[in-house]
């Protein structure tokens, strides 16, 4: 079977490999996924530079968050799980030890309680994206801050996958959003999308904006995936008790500069404004959720994009030969969609 192999830690387009490998056996507890597709996330070339909150061991298979396939073959005495049955396989829910195998290979042993089931009617694209993106939205919301309707929440990079089911999520519950863009020609898009304020870093001034929209006093509860000086401008228009949740740290990805990798905060307002900065990081919380929760909140996840509340935006299929056009499209600047590998095989009934 092909695999994309990074040999060591390193930037993706230097370090990634066609290889080609047994298909792997299943052990005990196991199942064997073949998968359909899977995504290439940021953080899934951060994991292969080696700045992630995990590191795997190398020779690795990339790809560390989630696919959609199908359970090809179980391993001894392994139940619950029926062959041809359509599985999300994900970081999921709390399984202790080393992180799961990367996804981007044609199969994939792994533990079936990292599995869920997923009905045919949602498309590969959708099914592949399911677990990380959607249910970090729904925990930010409604877990983390919970936000209550007619609040104000401020996001930063709303253009993201996750900025937009936020948006979605946000308009289903009342709730109102400042989503903050760095690109002109993306303000539009997020207004059209149902984002009630857009703030555009290119040409206008956050702090001012927020003022305007939300008063003087600022906003109660924001969440930023950018970090460094746009994280620290979403701290100081924070309202005095205000909380911030950092989840990601895309203005960082590419640098290796540790003393760069930074949100300065201002000391004084953190202190006599006592406004809290704390991070979410979602393989922590399935380290701490119960298995029950983590379950309910992935079901709940299904369900809403099931139903149309959330849209995952729709992903670009690439074959795996095609990886450093992919990988390059991965952290483009202004791309339409997220890039996915898809697997192609003799399989009935599939859509997507
Ligand atoms: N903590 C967690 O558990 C968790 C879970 C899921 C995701 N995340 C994080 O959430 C973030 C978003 O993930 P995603 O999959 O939704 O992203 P995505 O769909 O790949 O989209 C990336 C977006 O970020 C914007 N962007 C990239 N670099 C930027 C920068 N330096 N400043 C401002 N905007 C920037 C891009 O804007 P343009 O359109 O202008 O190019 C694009 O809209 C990532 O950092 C990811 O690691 C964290």
């Amino acid at each position: 079977m092909r695999a994309l192999v990074a040999g060591e830690a390193g930037e993706p387009s230097d370090v990634l490999r066609l290889e080609s490998r047994p298909v792997p056996t299943p052990e005990t507890g196991q199942a064997l996924i073949r998968v359909h597709a899977t995504p290439i996330h940021a953080s899934d070339l951060h994991v292969l530079r080696g700045r992630y909150g995990f590191a795997p061991e190398f020779p690795t298979v990339g790809g560390h968050m989630e696919c959609v396939g199908r359970v090809a073959a179980l391993g001894p005495d392994t139940e619950g799980r029926k062959i041809g049955e359509r599985v999300v396989a994900a970081a999921l829910p709390a399984v202790p030890g080393p992180p799961m195998a990367g996804t981007w290979q044609e199969y994939l042993a792994i533990d079936t309680r990292r599995l869920l089931t997923v009905p045919d009617h949602l498309s590969d694209s959708d099914a592949c994206q399911l677990a990380v993106n959607p249910l970090t939205a729904l925990l930010l919301v409604t877990h983390e801050l919970d936000v209550q309707p007619g609040e104000w929440l401020l996001q930063t990079a709303a253009g993201s996958t996750v900025g937009r089911l936020v948006i979605q999520l946000a308009r289903h519950l009342g709730i109102r959003t400042i989503n903050v863009v760095r690109r002109r020609d993306a303000v539009e898009e997020i207004k059209a999308l149902g984002g009630d304020e857009v703030i555009c870093t290119e040409d206008e001034n956050l702090l001012q904006r927020v003022a305007e929209i939300a008063g003087s006093a600022g906003v109660r509860k924001a969440i930023d995936c950018v970090a460094g000086q746009v994280g620290a401008q979403v701290s100081q228009a924070l309202a005095p008790g205000g909380e911030l949740v950092v989840y990601g740290a895309l203005s960082t990805h590419r640098q290796t500069d540790p003393a760069a990798l930074t949100i300065p905060l201002q000391a004084r307002s953190v202190i006599y404004e006592t406004k809290t900065v704390r991070g979410f990081w979602l393989n922590r919380w399935f380290g701490t959720a119960s298995p029950e929760e983590a379950l309910r909140a992935l079901s709940q996840v299904r369900g809403l994009v099931a139903d149309g509340v959330l849209s995952i935006p729709q992903g670009r299929p690439f074959p795996l030969e095609h990886f450093p056009e992919a990988v390059a499209l991965a952290e483009a600047p202004a791309r339409d969609s997220k890039p996915l590998f898809v697997f192609e095989d003799d399989r009935e009934g599939d859509n997507g």
